[in-house]
């Protein structure tokens, strides 16, 4: 199975979770690429996909929701995993607990994937929470951070990106193939 794992990362906690999911997928027999966003430019090649962003402010980074308009006609019908990776976490979060229980109920899928459900076969997405470090909010920013019941460091959730790797390992061949 050719599969495709690109990302759009600005501190490098994204790519590092791009990279976790790409020697999964490697390790159980897939072809796998894995590409910075602004590096790819086809995906008709590939049998699977697997995108992934940073959030900032809401938003998927312009890299990735770029990468989304340039490959929407390799994506068609494709399928598709797309993860986000903010400060809130299906699993874990850098913000406090009780902040990230209300988050996780509002906050709505980034537009680029509601985007991206409308052109490729999305099978999944998923918020991971990633990681922040003093200075990676610049200003006022820090003092929100700091209301929110911000800490820094690595909320990664390794264990649950492991488990989200192993359904695409599982579920990934498209539809009508073994
Ligand atoms: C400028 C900026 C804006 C951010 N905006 C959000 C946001 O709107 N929501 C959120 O949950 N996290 C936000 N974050 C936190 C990042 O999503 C988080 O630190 C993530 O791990 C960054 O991924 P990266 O290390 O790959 O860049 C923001 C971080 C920065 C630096």
């Amino acid at each position: 199975m050719t599969t495709l794992v690109g990302y759009a990362s600005a501190k490098g906690s994204t790519r590092g979770i791009a990279e976790r999911i790409a020697a999964e997928l490697d390790s159980a027999g897939h072809d796998t690429d894995l590409r910075p966003c602004a590096d790819i430019t086809e995906a008709r090649d590939y049998e699977v996909v697997v995108l992934g962003s940073a959030i900032h402010n809401g938003r998927w980074l312009p890299a990735a929701a770029d990468t989304i308009d340039r490959l929407r006609p390799h994506l068609d019908g494709k399928p598709v995993w797309a993860f986000s990776v903010s400060s809130v976490g299906a699993t874990s979060t850098i913000l406090s607990p009780r902040l990230a229980r209300y988050l996780r109920r509002a906050t709505p899928e980034p537009r680029a994937v509601q985007e991206l459900r409308a052109t490729a076969d999305v099978r999944d997405h998923r918020f991971f929470a990633g990681a922040i470090a003093p200075g990676d909010w610049p200003g006022a920013g820090r003092l929100v951070f700091r209301l929110m019941g911000g800490r820094y460091g690595d909320a990664r959730d390794w264990t649950a990106i492991d488990r989200w790797s192993a359904t695409i390992r599982a579920t990934a061949a498209p539809e009508g193939r073994p």
